[in-house]
């Protein structure tokens, strides 16, 4: 079994798609380990996004990130890591697959709904960035 991190990013939640990306989640087999709602500051979003400090979409990346609230989760899966990323689509919308979280609901390279960990060690640091083990309850 592989963790992985799962953010629902602000324009997603703003339009009310919450329930809709959750659904999708579960019906796929993921369990859902953890979850909470939050709203990141401005230092956070530059830390979590860390990896991409200097590239030309990254200000306006954690502006948009700090816009509203979202909704962070831990899921659980065989090979989740991959199944997560196949199940949000491409991070461009407009190259997503149809049926994949982006395609339905992304409309920017930066409004693309969902987040995921590309990587065994990315996800461990992303999973400790919203969640401490006692957290890990699912
Ligand atoms: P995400 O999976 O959260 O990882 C980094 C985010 O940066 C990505 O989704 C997009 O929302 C955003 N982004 C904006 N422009 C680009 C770009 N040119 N290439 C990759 N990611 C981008």
């Amino acid at each position: 079994m592989q963790k992985t991190l799962a953010l629902i990013k602000p324009d997603a939640v703003a339009i009310n798609a919450t329930g809709e990306i959750i659904k999708r989640i579960q019906t796929k087999g993921f369990r859902i380990k953890a979850m909470k709602m939050t709203r990141l500051s401005l230092e956070i979003a530059e830390d979590f996004y860390d990896v991409h400090k200097g590239k030309p979409f990254y200000d306006d990346l954690n502006s948009f990130m700090i816009s509203g609230p979202i909704v962070a989760m831990v899921l659980e899966k065989e090979n989740a890591i991959k199944a997560w990323r196949d199940l949000m689509g491409a991070t461009n919308f407009k190259e997503a697959a149809e049926g994949t979280i982006r395609k339905d609901f992304g409309s920017a390279m930066e409004k693309n709904a969902v987040h995921g960990s590309d990587a065994p060690e990315t996800a461990a640091r992303e999973i400790s960035f919203f969640f401490s083990k006692m957290e890990l309850v699912g």
